[in-house]
């Protein structure tokens, strides 16, 4: 029961991008977490995403394009180096 709540949870929550194939924005989105250097092609071949009429095509692209620019910024913000505070640095008298 649990497993089927989840499952429709995550299906109501994440949107259709490809009505003929049933394909949902989380599912893409989760392919490209996995696989982050991943092309338009591979997601279209491993989730069959646009694989049918081809109608969804280029909602299908700009998602692509849009997760993965969110991947490159979390990436770029993760190799931030923060300069050492010197103000923090504690001073000792002579004893
Ligand atoms: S809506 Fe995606 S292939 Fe038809």
């Amino acid at each position: 029961m649990f497993y089927f709540c989840r499952n429709a949870a995550v299906f109501f929550m994440s949107r259709l991008i490809c009505l003929c194939n049933r394909i949902t924005t989380n599912r893409i989105e989760n392919f490209l977490k996995k696989f982050p250097q991943a092309e338009l092609s591979d997601v279209m071949q491993s989730t069959a995403a646009s694989t049918s009429c081809g109608r969804c095509r280029r909602e299908l692209e700009s998602f692509v394009r849009q997760i993965k620019g969110k991947h490159e910024n979390k990436s770029k913000d993760s190799q931030l180096t923060i300069p050492f505070d010197y103000s923090f640095t504690i001073k000792k008298g002579p004893h």
